[in-house]
């Protein structure tokens, strides 16, 4: 039996408003997600990078929906996300993980409340097993009973970021948002943290959306890799397919400029340097977006946009130039 997606996002945009008349009337609109479509199965990890701006946090906060979508349908467990979802139901099963645990933790409360108040929120912290709980989580985030008591001042950088993953865990979600989680961290703590959130989803069985603005970070834990450009897919595959053969010459501009530790991927690479900044999405360029920064543009390039199709083997591309070939 095929397996149930637990998440699809069809046509879903989020438009903010860039300027307003005398009237406050948007007269413009800021399109920082603009007709993104895909869906997730249960246990996968979705990777989703792409240069500062181009809207992963936008999606993430939309599905959430810390943000109302501007248009589009979001179906969470085969059932619609909208105006009549119940906020407390939609957060008991998805939740979001932040790039800053420091800013997401609230200063003034012990670990143990921070970790022990989504229980209170959700009734789930039947007294004698409260404290309990919050032992088993901050155990199962590698850290122990003791910090219960302390202040998120007094940890480091990655155990703050363990508290917020069990602060998230702590009413069982099936679904998380990491937006970031481990690129304000050291490297040598990156891979730890990236380790923790790979063993709680196998035991756990979680879905992950996971947010990076580079593919190195995603590469280990994604199962797939969409890359993102101004507000749009551009690019979605296999995570193998797409590190071993990726298409779109953004993804290809990306990927040249890290290093992967892969003797046939490192030894066919090279090095393509992007010229220019990501637009304004207020002003995206007729035809395809990237086209300012491209060095494979055709004519056509200038006047449609292209469509994100299969390219073969499920990689979804979005380039005119890969479909001619
Ligand atoms: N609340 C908001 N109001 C107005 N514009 C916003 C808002 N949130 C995001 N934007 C704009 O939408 C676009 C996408 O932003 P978003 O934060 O989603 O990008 P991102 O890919 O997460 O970038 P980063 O890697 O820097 O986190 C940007 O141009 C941003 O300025
Ligand atoms: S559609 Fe054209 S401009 Fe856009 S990425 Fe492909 S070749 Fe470059
Ligand atoms: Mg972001």
């Amino acid at each position: 039996m095929e397996q149930q997606d637990i998440l699809e996002v069809r046509n879903l945009k989020k438009y903010f408003t860039a300027r307003t008349d005398f009237f406050g009337r948007p007269t413009a609109y800021l399109k920082a997600v603009d007709n993104v479509n895909f869906s997730m199965k249960k246990g996968e990890t979705l990777g989703l990078v792409g240069e500062s701006g181009c809207g992963k946090s936008t999606i993430g906060r939309t599905i959430i929906r810390l943000y109302k979508p501007t248009a589009g349908e979001i179906l969470f467990n085969g059932k619609v996300i909208d105006n009549q979802t119940e906020e407390k139901q939609l957060r008991r099963n998805m939740q979001m993980i932040f790039q800053d645990p420091y800013a997401s933790l609230n200063p003034r409360m012990t670990v143990g409340d921070i970790i022990g108040e989504p229980l209170d929120i959700h009734g789930l912290a039947i007294d004698g097993e409260r404290r309990s709980r919050i032992v088993s989580l901050l155990q199962m985030v590698g850290l122990n009973s003791e910090h219960a008591n302390r202040f998120p001042h007094e940890f480091s950088g990655g155990q703050r970021q363990r508290i917020g993953i069990a602060r998230a865990l702590s009413i069982e979600p099936s679904f998380i948002i990491c937006d970031e989680p481990i690129s304000a961290l050291d490297v040598s703590i990156q891979a730890q943290v990236v380790n923790l959130l790979k063993d709680l989803q196998e035991k756990l069985g979680l879905t992950y959306l996971f947010i990076a603005h580079d593919l190195a970070m995603v590469k280990h834990i994604s199962s797939r890799v969409a890359v993102m450009y101004l507000g749009k897919f551009v690019e979605l595959a296999e995570t193998g397919e797409l590190y071993g053969t990726p298409q779109h010459p953004y993804t290809k501009a990306l990927l040249s400029a890290i290093s992967i530790p892969d003797p046939v991927i490192e030894v066919n690479r090279k090095r393509i340097h992007l010229v220019g900044d990501v637009q304004s999405p207020s002003n995206v360029p007729v035809g395809c977006a990237f086209r300012p920064r491209c060095h494979c543009a055709i004519a056509i390039c200038a006047e449609q946009e292209p469509l994100l199709i299969d390219a073969g083997r499920g990689h979804m591309v979005a380039c005119h130039v890969i479909h001619k070939m």
